[in-house]
């Protein structure tokens, strides 16, 4: 059985907007005591209300520049970081507008996914956008630790991206800053991956299209799976042509209709069904649930190629019926 998350319920201490997309927020005990520790790479998932008045949970990595060795053993704050999505379900535009100093918000205890290994080779780290905050305590992890570390920072302009003084200060010419609108092209993966060594590793966090070119990159140039680790930072968005389709659960008989706009997941919940699930994004892998039939349009970054080929499992938080209808084994 899955451990139950521990919860807690923290503070608002500060809230303000780094740019117009971008709000950091900093979190506290009331009692000003020491928080759960985390690790670089670590989030946090967060309580949020949409605007049909429900609850869900939103993932936001931690932040910290800190090379003092411990520093986020027993930490005194978690400081987050939104984008706001004004296309999203509501989330993000409840931590911009409706959360302020002084509220309280439910918080899972920090877990980390993707966490940096301890290497002395170099961690070659790549954000796109909002995908540098669990960067920035992985880069000041390895300055910590005394350890190679570069950072490739890309976002549209340089008004709309975070934390570059603080950036600056702990990497110096470690950092390489690209935006969109200066450069006049986005960034240019297959010429970053030049300039890595074979021993390098890769650490990327931004947007699909991000994460897909530099994934397709080191596929086509035969680097690793243990060489590049990535996490994705944008909730699973609809997509155009996404249908309707009928969800059947094999195990308890039951027949759901899965709208153009929800997920297969959402779907069950929504019905009061308990199925397993953590990221939501198709990274974890918790919510894979076998198919008896009904062809699948995987959208994850979890199952292989083959797991994929296979046709019998899916993950559900993400990935769609090709047609009408899929039978689960649940
Ligand atoms: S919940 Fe993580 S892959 Fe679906």
């Amino acid at each position: 059985m899955a451990a139950v998350p521990q919860l807690l319920t923290l503070r608002v201490a500060e809230a303000r907007a780094l740019n117009p997309l971008i709000r950091l927020l900093r979190l506290v005990a009331d009692d000003a005591g020491a928080l759960p520790g985390f690790t670089a790479g670590a989030h946090l998932r967060v309580q949020v209300t949409l605007p049909d008045g429900k609850t869900d949970w939103r993932h936001y990595s931690l932040i910290d520049f800190s090379t003092q060795p411990g520093a986020t053993e027993a930490p005194r704050e978690y400081v987050i970081a939104v984008r706001r999505e004004d296309e999203g379900r509501g989330g993000s535009l409840f931590m911009h507008e409706r959360v302020q100093p002084g509220d309280l918000l439910t918080i899972e205890a920090p877990k980390n996914e993707f966490p940096l290994r301890a290497l002395e080779s170099c961690a070659v780290l790549i954000a796109g956008g909002i995908g540098i905050t669990p960067l920035t305590s992985m880069a000041a992890q390895r300055k910590a630790e005394g350890r190679a570390v570069r950072l490739h920072y890309a976002g549209r302009s340089r008004s709309l991206m975070a934390f570059l003084p603080e950036l600056q200060q702990l990497l110096g010419d470690q950092l390489e800053l690209h935006a969109d609108d200066e450069a006049g092209a986005p960034l240019d993966v297959e010429a970053l991956l030049d300039s890595c060594s074979p021993e390098d590793q890769l650490y990327v966090c931004g947007p699909k299209v991000l994460l897909d070119a530099v994934l397709a990159t080191t596929q086509a140039r035969g680097w690793t799976h243990e060489r590049v680790h990535f996490e994705l930072f944008t909730t699973p968005a609809v997509e155009a042509g996404d249908r309707a389709f009928e969800v059947v659960l094999a195990q308890s008989g039951k027949t759901f209709s899965v709208p153009a706009d929800q997920t297969v997941l959402d779907c069950l919940i929504e019905h009061g069904c308990d199925p397993l699930f953590d990221c939501k994004r198709g990274e974890c892998g918790v919510c894979s649930t076998a198919v008896i039939d009904g062809e699948i349009e995987h959208r994850d970054y979890f199952l292989s190629d083959a797991e994929k080929a296979s046709g019998k499992v899916m993950q559900i938080c993400i990935s769609r019926a090709r047609g009408a209808r899929l039978v689960l084994d649940l």
